[in-house]
């Protein structure tokens, strides 16, 4: 069975199953300060797991593209990727350890479904910590199904609990499952979560029951529910009988497309196969990430850093493969070729790729284009440095120098890194990071800490922020006119971001006029309302929905403002929202300023 089956029977089961399949949504999530790409196929429906209604109902499934770039040095070994898909099911208060864990079993089992043999099947179940009892009651549903005794292992916390990072959100335990790859145990320890490559996790089932609140403490949800996910390209090693994602038809294309390009026959040395990897993995997510409805360019901060980061890291890996000097192409750039590859495959799932295809190649070759002039003067100065670095018994590289290179000629602290250990030598780390963290105040940003996985905010200040988002949306728009549309926002507890559609700087006027708007309907203390409707019907009736985005059929429309205050403002979108706008306080916009072409954007605060 390849991907697009297994994505097609899950969704079919599933339905079967009276689940409402729903659309996967942008790589870059809105309104989320903690991370910088949706890592998990819950992650656009934290505000559903967290309580509120979803207008398709309890019983959900989709598939997700999901980015998580934590391992990405990983990237190369046969199994990590940085990109990948998430099938996952979700019950928002309907169904609960029973019944996913049923459903799990026979989609897992049943020869109608996937038909994996039950003696390969093994699970993990909660062991219980904190005060947080052992999961008994999953391990006595997996028993009765048919698992043996043997193949259910009790893990702790920092295996089978789902959840924050470090951040607030749903969470509860969770039961995962593995399939024997059919290697010798590594000792008598060796049970189903053991990470020794015996076995590999296909799946796991979360049962939300918590919410870390911002103090850290564990509230029992109103409300428990289900959040499942499978890994289309792990289980696709499974189905296909394969040892590697990277033998699969997920990727042997694009392994053909490098080889085409680079005239390098995969199989042949394991270093170079490596890099091969590499291009291909971190190609496929450049791509993703600049096919995605809100796409966005290479740069040095925040999501568009780790974006300039996969392509720079696939260029460096590609001059591996080169070398020798024969098959490089006139201009040395070759990612092209292999990215049209990635889109033709992932097109079916993701038109938005082909819809993007020009924007995706035109961005991708800029950026080759200038690293490879970056890669060529930071490599001369290494290579200038390097008889007086041999010098150091330490074989330690000074971090301050390495510094220098990435400061004056934009040379990456990866590549230095990398060539340092070429060399048979290390970059001394903490001292580039010193210097890296005193010179930019930037890298809170685009440093290396945002990759961790987290959720969206739910505090209370971000819901405020959230609805004064929608206040400052139609405040411009009576401003500056109808052609404003939002281009993105971000939140934090502390202050709002907001891009929008506008071709010149604001005025001073203009900025006050905003302001005393919005503030006019706070201290009008608007009704904020809630109402589910077709997508159609609620544009219909005037709701603004964000243009790009993709829509279920059924959404929710908040309205501020009712027929006593007079409708201010009125928009489709996910919640969750205060309910009364008096709670805002004064609005404040502290900056105007560009942000690409045509988009402004204003940072405002509340208090
Ligand atoms: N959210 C869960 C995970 O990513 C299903 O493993």
């Amino acid at each position: 069975m390849n991907a697009e089956e297994l994505r097609s029977k899950y969704i079919e089961f599933f339905k079967s199953k009276g689940h409402t399949q729903i659309q996967g949504k942008s790589l870059l999530p809105d309104n989320d300060p903690t991370v910088l790409f949706t890592t998990a196929g819950m992650h656009p429906l934290v505000p559903y797991l967290l309580g509120e209604e979803h207008p398709a109902g309890k019983r959900l499934v989709d598939y997700q593209k999901c980015i998580r770039t934590g391992d990405i040095d990983a990237v190369g070994d046969p199994s990590h990727l940085t990109l990948f898909e998430m099938l996952g099911n979700w019950s928002l208060g309907d169904y609960f350890k029973e019944g996913a864990i049923e459903m799990s079993f026979e989609f897992l089992t049943s020869p109608r479904w996937l038909g994996i043999p039950l003696e390969k099947i093994g699970v993990t179940v909660f062991e219980g910590e904190d005060g947080i009892a052992r999961d008994e009651e999953s391990a006595a549903i997996w028993k009765r199904l048919g698992i043996p005794e043997n193949r259910i292992s009790y893990r702790p916390r920092a295996d089978n609990w789902w959840g924050p990072a470090g951040s607030t959100g749903p969470c509860g335990p969770d039961s995962e499952m593995f399939i024997d790859m059919g290697k010798e145990p590594c000792g008598p320890d060796c049970t189903p979560g053991c990470s020794c490559g015996k076995w590999l996790e296909i799946w796991n089932d979360v049962f939300m029951q918590y919410n870390k609140n911002a103090a850290g403490a564990y509230e029992p949800l109103a409300r428990k529910c289900v959040d499942t996910g499978m890994g289309i390209e792990r289980t696709t090693v499974i189905l296909s009988g394969k040892k590697s994602v990277y033998e699969t038809e997920i990727f042997a294309p694009i392994i053909r497309a490098v080889e085409e390009v680079s005239n390098y026959s995969y199989g042949m040395d394991p270093e170079k196969d490596r890099s091969v990897r590499i291009i291909s993995d971190h190609t496929r997510s450049a791509v993703f990430i600049l096919g995605d409805p809100k796409g966005i360019s290479p740069s040095n901060v925040g999501a568009g850093y780790v974006l300039r980061r996969l392509i720079r890291r696939a260029v460096r890996h590609g001059r591996k493969l080169l070398h020798d000097g024969e098959n490089l192409t006139q201009t040395g750039r070759f990612l092209l070729p292999i990215a049209e590859i990635v889109v033709d495959m992932m097109k079916g799932p993701y038109p938005e790729l082909d819809e993007n295809r020009a924007f995706i190649m035109a961005e991708l070759d800029k950026e080759e284009a200038k690293f490879l002039e970056t890669l060529h003067k930071g490599e001369k100065e290494f290579e200038k440095l390097l008889p007086n670095l041999l010098k150091d018994p330490r074989r330690l590289m000074s971090g301050r120098l390495a510094f220098k290179l990435y400061d004056t000629y934009g040379f990456p602290i990866e590549l230095t890194g990398e060539l340092a250990a070429e060399n048979g030598m290390t970059v001394n780390r903490a001292e580039f990071d010193e210097a890296f963290r005193k010179h930019q105040e930037l890298s809170r940003a685009g440093g290396n800490q945002v990759f961790k996985g987290g959720l969206v905010d739910q505090g209370e200040m971000a819901v405020k922020y959230h609805t004064a988002t929608h206040l400052l949306h139609k405040a411009l728009r009576i401003v500056l006119g109808d052609h404003v549309a939002q281009k993105g926002s971000n939140i934090t507890a502390e202050r709002m971001r907001f891009d929008f559609s506008h071709g010149a700087p604001m005025t001073a006027e203009e900025l006050a006029k905003v302001e005393a708007i919005v503030n006019e309907q706070i201290r009008k203390d608007l009704p904020v309302s809630m109402e589910i409707m077709n997508l159609e019907d609620a544009t219909a009736s005037g709701a603004i929905a964000l243009f790009g985005e993709k829509y279920e059929e059924k959404v929710k429309v908040y309205t501020m403002g009712d027929s006593r205050t007079g409708v201010f403002s009125k928009e489709v979108c996910g919640g969750p929202h205060v309910e009364h706008t008096g709670i805002l306080g004064k609005f404040t916009i502290q900056k105007e300023q560009s942000s690409s072409a045509g988009v402004r954007r204003i940072r405002a605060v509340l208090g």
